[in-house]
C-alpha cells in the first residue's frame, strides 16, 4: 500500500500492516552526503591521504614492528578484525570489539566510549597503547624520520620533510576519511529506485522506523544518533560511564551507537562482542533488555511475528554496499 506524504512532497512506501500506522519516515532522511566533512585545520589532499594510507599499512609504527592499523582495521574485514577482542587484548579488563573505521569522517565522538573527539586526536592512542601498538610518538618520529622515502612522502604533503607527530596525525586522519562505504541497494531505493530493494526489505524498514522503533537510535544515512545509550547488554564495562560522573545515571553502562552499514555477516556484534547473528540481536532488543536505572528510555520491548524478524533482516543486509577493498601501498625504506 502507498501512503503519499503530501506534506513533505515526499512519495515514502510504506505497508501498513498493522492497525497502528507505522512512524512515516521520509526515504529522504537516508540521503549519502554529497561531500566528505574535514576540519578547517587538516583540509583533504591526495597527498595527505597518500601519505596517511602507507602510515596505516605499516607495522613499523609499532614498537616491535609486528602491528599496523591495518592489523586490526582490515580492509578484508569490513576495516575491523573478525575477532571478539582485538590480537593483544587477553590481559585487558573490559576489552572492547574492534570497531570499523568506515564512515569515520562523519564521527563527532570516537572510540565505543566517545573518549576522544576527532580522528587527529584518535590516531595517536593505538600508537602508544601498550597492548596495541606499544611505541612511543618520540621515538616514532625519529623513526620515520630515518626512512629517506618517508621524509619526501611528508615534504609533498606538508611541504616540510621533516617528519612530525602532527604530520602523522594529520595523515591518518586524512587517509581514513576517505574509507567511505560503497553504495548499497538501499542507496538506490532513497534515490527513488522503487525496485532497488525487495518488498520484504521495504516492509522492514517501515518496522525499523515503526513498530521496532531502531531508528530513535539508529538513524541518518550511517544508521547512528552519534550519541550514547544503555541497551541492556550484560556486561560489567561502564563505558561511557567511566569518564561521566555516575549521577548521569544514563550514561552508565552507555556506548556509542555504532553504524549498521556493511555489518559483518555473523558480527561478532556489539562492543564486546558478545552476539553472532541479526537474529540474536534482534531477539534482544524484542525482549528490551537488562532492566536497570541507565537502560535507555528508548528502549522499549516489542514482538515481532517470524515473517517480520525476516523482513527486518532483508532490511538490514540492503546496507551493505560489500567490501571496499583497496591496494595496500608500497612502504617506503
Ligand atoms: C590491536 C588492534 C588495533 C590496532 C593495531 C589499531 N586499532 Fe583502532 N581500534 C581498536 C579498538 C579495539 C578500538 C575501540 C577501542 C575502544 O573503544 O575502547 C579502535 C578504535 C579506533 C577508532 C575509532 C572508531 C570509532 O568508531 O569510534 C579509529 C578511528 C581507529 N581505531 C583508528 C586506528 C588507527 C589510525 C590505528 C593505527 C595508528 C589503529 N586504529 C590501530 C583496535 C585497534
Ligand atoms: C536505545 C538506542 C538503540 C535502539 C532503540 C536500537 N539500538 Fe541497536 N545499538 C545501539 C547501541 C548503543 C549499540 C551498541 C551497544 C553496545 O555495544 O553496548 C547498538 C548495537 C546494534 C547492533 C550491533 C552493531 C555492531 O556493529 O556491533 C545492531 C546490529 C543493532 N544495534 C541493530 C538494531 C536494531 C535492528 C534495532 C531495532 C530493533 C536497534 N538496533 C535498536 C542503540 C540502539
Amino acid at each position: 500500500m502507498r501512503l503519499v506524504n503530501l506534506l513533505l512532497g515526499f512519495c515514502v512506501l510504506i505497508p501498513l500492516h498493522t492497525s497502528q500506522a507505522d512512524t512515516v519516515a521520509n526515504r529522504a532522511d537516508f540521503q549519502r552526503p554529497g561531500a566528505i566533512p574535514a576540519p578547517p585545520d587538516n583540509p583533504l589532499t591526495e597527498d595527505k591521504v597518500a601519505l596517511g594510507k602507507t602510515l596505516f599499512f605499516d607495522p613499523r609504527l609499532s614498537r616491535d614492528g609486528s602491528m599496523s592499523c591495518a592489523t586490526c582495521h582490515a580492509p578484508d574485514h569490513r576495516w575491523s578484525d573478525g575477532r571478539i577482542i582485538p590480537l593483544g587484548s587477553e590481559q585487558v579488563e573490559n576489552a572492547r570489539r574492534t570497531p570499523t573505521v568506515m564512515n569515520s569522517a562523519w564521527l563527532s565522538a570516537l572510540m565505543w566510549d566517545g573518549r576522544a573527539s576527532s580522528l587527529e586526536q584518535q590516531a595517536t592512542l593505538p600508537i602508544t597503547t601498550p597492548h596495541e601498538m606499544n611505541f612511543d610518538m618520540d621515538e616514532l618520529v625519529e623513526r620515520l624520520n630515518g626512512i629517506d622515502g618517508y621524509r619526501s612522502l611528508f615534504l609533498k604533503a606538508f611541504a616540510d620533510e621533516q617528519v612530525s607527530k602532527v604530520g602523522i596525525a594529520k595523515a591518518l586522519a586524512s587517509f581514513q576519511r576517505t574509507l567511505i562505504s560503497p553504495r548499497a541497494p538501499f542507496d538506490d531505493w532513497v534515490d527513488g529506485d522503487d525496485t532497488a530493494i525487495s518488498f520484504a526489505a521495504q516492509r522492514g524498514f517501515s518496522i525499523f522506523t515503526g513498530k521496532a522503533q531502531c531508528i530513535a537510535c539508529h538513524s541518518s544515512w550511517r544508521f547512528t544518533d552519534d550519541s550514547f545509550h544503555d541497551i541492556g547488554l550484560d556486561s560489567p564495562d561502564l563505558g561511557r560511564g567511566n569518564w561521566v560522573p555516575a549521577v548521569v545515571t544514563l550514561m552508565q553502562h552507555a556506548f556509542k551507537t555504532p553504524t549498521l552499514r556493511d555489518l559483518p555477516e555473523n558480527g561478532p556484534f556489539m562492543h564486546n562482542g558478545s552476539m553472532h547473528s541479526l537474529e540474536q540481536v534482534i531477539e534482544h532488543y524484542e525482549q528490551g533488555g537488562q532492566q536497570r536505572a541507565s537502560l535507555s528510555h528508548e528502549m522499549q520491548a516489542f514482538e515481532l511475528n517470524e515473517a517480520e524478524r525476516k523482513a527486518l533482516i532483508a532490511f538490514l543486509k540492503t546496507l551493505d554496499g560489500g567490501p571496499l577493498t583497496i591496494t595496500a601501498p608500497d612502504l617506503p625504506e
